[in-house]
Order: C-alpha cells, then sequence, then structure tokens
C-alpha cells in the first residue's frame, strides 16, 4: 500500500494574477496518517488542496501521489486515488438531485449500475443522509449540503480523502457526527481547518502554512500549544488545550 501518500517537493504556484500563493512548498503525507492543515486566511491551503489531485499544476516542483506524478496525463489516475472536498460545496452539487450527485462520480468511473447504486446508499448512509436521497441539492442546508459532499467523494472509494474546511458553518451536532464519521475512515487524510479543536482531535500531526510556506510540520498538541507560533500565523490556542495546560500548571497565562 505503498502508492497512498501525497510527496510536495519545492513547489511553487503562482496564479495568473501575480500572486504567488506557495513559495516552495515542500511535505509528504504518509499511509495512513491523518494530518491537519492550519494557517490563517490566503496562507494558501485552498491552494495546495488543489494540487494534490491536479486541478492546479505547480509552476514548479512535482507532486507525487504515490509513484505517480502529478501531471496532465495522469489526471485520471490521480482523481481515482485521491478524492477533494471543495471548501464550497455549491462547487461539488450540480446534479438535479442528491442521489443523482453521489452517483454521478460512480457512473464517470464506468461501474455497472447495481454497484452505483451500492455505492449511493453506504455513501449516503455513512455521513448519515440517507433521508435526503430524493431532495435537490440546491435546497438543502448548508450542513447538509457538506454530508452530501462528502458523501460525493466517498462514493468513488479513494484512498487519500482531502478535506478543505469539512467543519465550516457546521452546528455542534452536525460538527460532533463529522468528526465521528472521520474517526471512522482509515483513509489517508489532508484536512485544510481553522477548526483548531477539531484538527487536535483527528489529526496527531498538523503543518502550518504561512504566507505560501511550510512554517511548522509536527505534533498538532505540540505545535497548537506554541504560543510564539500560534501568534505569528495569525492564529490563538484553542480553549480545549489551553484549559488542559492549565490544569497542568495553574500558572499559565491566559
Ligand atoms: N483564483 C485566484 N486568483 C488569484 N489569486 C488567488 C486565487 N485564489 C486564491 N488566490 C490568492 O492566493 C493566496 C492563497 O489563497 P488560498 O485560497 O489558497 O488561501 P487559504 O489558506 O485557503 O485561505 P482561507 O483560510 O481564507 O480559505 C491568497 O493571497 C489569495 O488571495
Ligand atoms: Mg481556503
Amino acid at each position: 500500500m505503498s502508492h497512498h501518500y501525497i510527496q510536495f517537493s519545492d513547489v511553487h504556484y503562482r496564479y495568473p494574477g501575480g500572486v504567488e500563493a506557495l513559495g516552495g512548498v515542500t511535505f509528504r503525507v504518509t499511509h495512513g496518517e491523518k494530518v491537519a492543515l492550519l494557517g490563517q486566511n490566503g496562507a494558501g491551503k485552498s491552494t495546495l488542496l488543489l494540487h494534490t489531485d491536479g486541478l492546479l499544476l505547480p509552476t514548479s516542483g512535482e507532486v507525487n501521489v504515490g509513484d505517480v506524478p502529478v501531471r496532465k496525463s495522469t489526471l485520471k489516475l490521480i482523481r481515482q486515488t485521491v478524492g477533494l472536498v471543495f471548501q464550497n460545496p455549491d462547487d461539488q452539487l450540480f446534479m438535479p438531485t442528491v442521489a443523482d450527485d453521489v452517483a454521478f462520480g460512480p457512473l464517470n468511473m464506468g461501474l455497472p449500475p447495481g454497484e452505483v447504486r451500492r455505492r449511493v446508499e453506504t455513501s449516503l448512509a455513512a455521513v448519515g443522509a440517507s433521508e435526503l436521497a430524493d431532495r435537490p441539492s440546491f435546497q438543502l442546508s448548508g450542513g447538509q449540503k457538506r454530508a452530501v459532499a462528502i458523501a460525493t467523494v466517498i462514493a468513488m472509494e479513494p484512498d487519500i480523502l482531502v478535506m478543505d474546511e469539512p467543519s465550516a458553518n457546521l452546528d455542534t451536532g452536525a460538527r460532533r457526527r463529522l468528526l465521528d464519521i472521520l474517526h471512522g475512515f482509515s483513509h489517508t487524510m489532508l484536512v485544510a481547518t481553522h477548526d483548531l479543536d477539531l484538527a487536535l482531535e483527528l489529526c496527531p500531526r498538523a503543518i502550518v502554512l504561512d504566507r505560501g510556506r511550510v512554517v511548522a510540520d509536527g505534533s498538532t498538541a505540540a505545535l497548537l500549544a506554541n504560543r510564539q507560533l500560534m501568534q505569528s500565523t495569525g492564529m490563538d490556542i484553542p480553549a480545549s488545550l489551553l484549559a488542559y495546560l492549565r490544569s497542568l500548571a495553574p500558572c499559565i497565562e491566559g
């Protein structure tokens, strides 16, 4: 299973408008790891994630998924391996009903109708959205759209799950259900998030981006407890971690 890893090697990306969004990014996410991608607005998280399945190709440097370099010629193979859940679910949902949206990927893969039906049912059940199958996707609430967007990706049974802000706009219950679902996945995972408690709970490792560069890569708890790093990259130590640290050493300042 050594092919289920993502390697970024000195990846630079400049948008056509001129902004250099990635300024030489190098890291590897290995098989079975769950890694959080952190950083303030505009740090380059979404740009980086769009490189994992070739929606963007580096201006220079290289992205590899296992032994396969991400190039125009390998996109079909890459997208069977990497499933990307976009930051905005409206970018992922465009068919008349939820079931059609979830079936779209498996149908495109040329799977037989019975297998497509099975995948639609199991993916919607996995995200707790079976009862939405016949609803028009565009009429769903933000949280329901988020769940269905995840189902459209897991229906393709990717080896690597890449998610951009999966808990954005979710209420407490929906966020808890999402976390429980994600805990249940054995996938290799790369998750961009501003939800530092989610990162702490789900991902043992975190990568911090700042202005398109990796400024930290290591244990999520250790990085989030690093006040200097948090301040310099525009983040706050999560309240839950601060409470825990205070319980160990009551003199820690707010
Ligand atoms: N389509 C685009 N054209 C030009 N510049 C862009 C485009 N998309 C993003 N950028 C710029 O690239 C940089 C990185 O943006 P990106 O969306 O990757 O950040 P992010 O870390 O995902 O931010 P957020 O937390 O707000 O989602 C920003 O300076 C942004 O303005
Ligand atoms: Mg983003």
